[in-house]
């Protein structure tokens, strides 16, 4: 059986972590691919929300396998307490459960406080990160001087790896960005307070364990972080993360040859929303934007920052689209545009005095764009209660309908809550 992946479609926030809870219960595995703490998935089941970082979305399914791929940076200290926390809350996390690769890129506090003091140097020229490390850990990972989470468990070695790779921190967080000195010594006892918690869940060979799963016909589960237009690659650089957020990766990371990723759902909210600097051609700097922040809870749940929000923005989700090979479009959040008098949608942009219907690459043309706003009739109608699509107002209908047309992609799921059971089905995703 083929492997299905689940991507953002917009700049992240699109609601994958309700996707995934949900998908998870006819899967049997689910492979965190990319990103770190930076994420924030949600899940809501019976009215009672958990807030997920790391661990991947599937962990509330008790009998489904969540792996933790090698493309992942993890700071361990917040996912002890990730774990902590789902324990708490009656989880029971098994070793059988949960599985960490060995060749994950660890994320350590010296990477927090690199992120956070060039976030502060740049003042207004900031990308707006997470403050969560996760550019300097990527970057230490590709210039091969990451310790990965295999050598946290090395006690024989640990001391000295941190020295080494502590030596250039330390020149760039005190003479560049006069921040305190990092401890070798600190780090490696600050790691070894959580690293017992986490030693259970370690595993070797991520990449054997998914292929086996695939061998027996199992379906796996891949879950992206972030957002296409956040990519590193292809997004609106520099105004993104430090890792590739779209469907491809996933096939790096865990270590399966692309063939195996069939099918790619892309996430999308029934608006647009970004957290962060950089452009977003849609955007809604009116009484319309700050109502949509509003009834969507639009705040960042890992770093509590209001969202910028704004009309859906077909173009650029036409690029997801090519940019994953989605197949599938899941519809997110589209309850909370009820009771508007029109909604808009984008269908182009205005460059220079021409029409262009294509997202451009170039950040500093994303900047100069006009949007293109269609508006279709809105509806008066709550959705939060509707079980099935075809209970939906005819005008929320419409909206959907003209999406799918417009953009070639048909919208398989549409959610109008964030419980599992404010989930509609236009047509299963596992058609097996
Ligand atoms: P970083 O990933 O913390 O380095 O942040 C880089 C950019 O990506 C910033 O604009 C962040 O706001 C944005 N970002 C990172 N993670 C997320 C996420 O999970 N959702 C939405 N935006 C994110």
């Amino acid at each position: 059986m083929s492997a299905t992946v689940v991507v953002g479609a917009q700049w992240g926030d699109e609601g994958k972590g309700k996707l995934i809870d949900v998908l998870a219960a006819s899967a049997d595995m689910v492979v965190r691919f990319q990103g770190g703490s930076n994420a924030g998935h949600t899940l809501v089941v019976n009215g009672k929300k958990t807030v997920l970082h790391l661990i991947p979305s599937g962990i509330l399914h008790p009998e489904k396998m969540c792996l933790i791929a090698s493309g992942v940076v993890v700071d361990i200290f917040g996912l002890a307490e990730e774990i902590r926390k789902l324990k708490a809350a009656g989880f029971s996390i098994s070793p059988a459960q949960l599985l960490i690769s060995d060749n994950a890129t660890a994320l350590l506090p010296y990477h927090k406080a690199l992120d956070q003091a060039r976030e502060k140097d740049l003042s207004d020229g900031k990308i707006g990160t997470t403050g969560k490390g996760i550019g300097p850990a990527y970057e230490d990972r590709a210039a091969r001087r990451a310790l990965v989470m295999s050598d946290l468990y090395d006690n024989k070695n640990l001391m000295a790896k941190l020295e080494f790779v502590l030596k250039e921190k330390n020149a760039l967080l005190t003479k560049l960005y006069d921040v305190t000195e990092i401890k070798a010594k600190d780090i490696y006892d600050q790691i070894q307070t959580v690293i017992e918690e986490i030693k259970p869940y370690r595993t070797a060979d991520v990449s054997l364990l998914v292929a086996q799963k695939l061998k027996l016909n199992r379906r796996v589960l891949f879950e992206g972080a972030q957002g296409t237009l956040l990519d590193i690659h292809h997004g609106t650089y520099p105004y993104v993360t430090s890792s590739s957020t779209l469907a491809g990766a996933g096939s790096i990371s865990a270590g399966v040859g692309p063939h195996h990723l069939s099918k790619i759902v892309g996430v999308f909210k029934a608006y647009c929303t970004r957290v962060g600097s950089g452009p977003f051609p849609t955007e809604l700097t009116n009484d319309v934007g700050a109502r949509i922040q509003k009834e969507g809870h639009e705040f960042g749940s890992t770093t509590g920052r209001a969202r910028r929000c704004g009309w859906l923005d077909l173009v650029a989700l036409k690029y997801a689209i090519r940019l994953n090979g989605i197949n599938s479009l899941a519809m997110m959040k589209l309850d909370v545009l009820s009771d508007h008098e029109q909604l808009g949608i984008c269908t182009g942009y205005k460059l220079n005095g021409e029409i262009i219907h294509e997202f451009p690459t170039s950040t500093e043309l994303v900047s100069q764009l006009e949007p293109v706003i269609e508006y279709l009739p809105g509806w008066k109608e709550d959705l939060t209660q509707v079980k099935a699509i075809k209970d939906l107002p005819m005008k929320a209908l419409a909206y959907i309908d003209f999406v799918t047309r417009h953009v070639g992609c048909p919208i398989d799921v549409v959610s109008v809550g964030p419980d599992r059971d404010q989930t509609l089905w236009i047509k299963p995703v596992f058609q097996d």
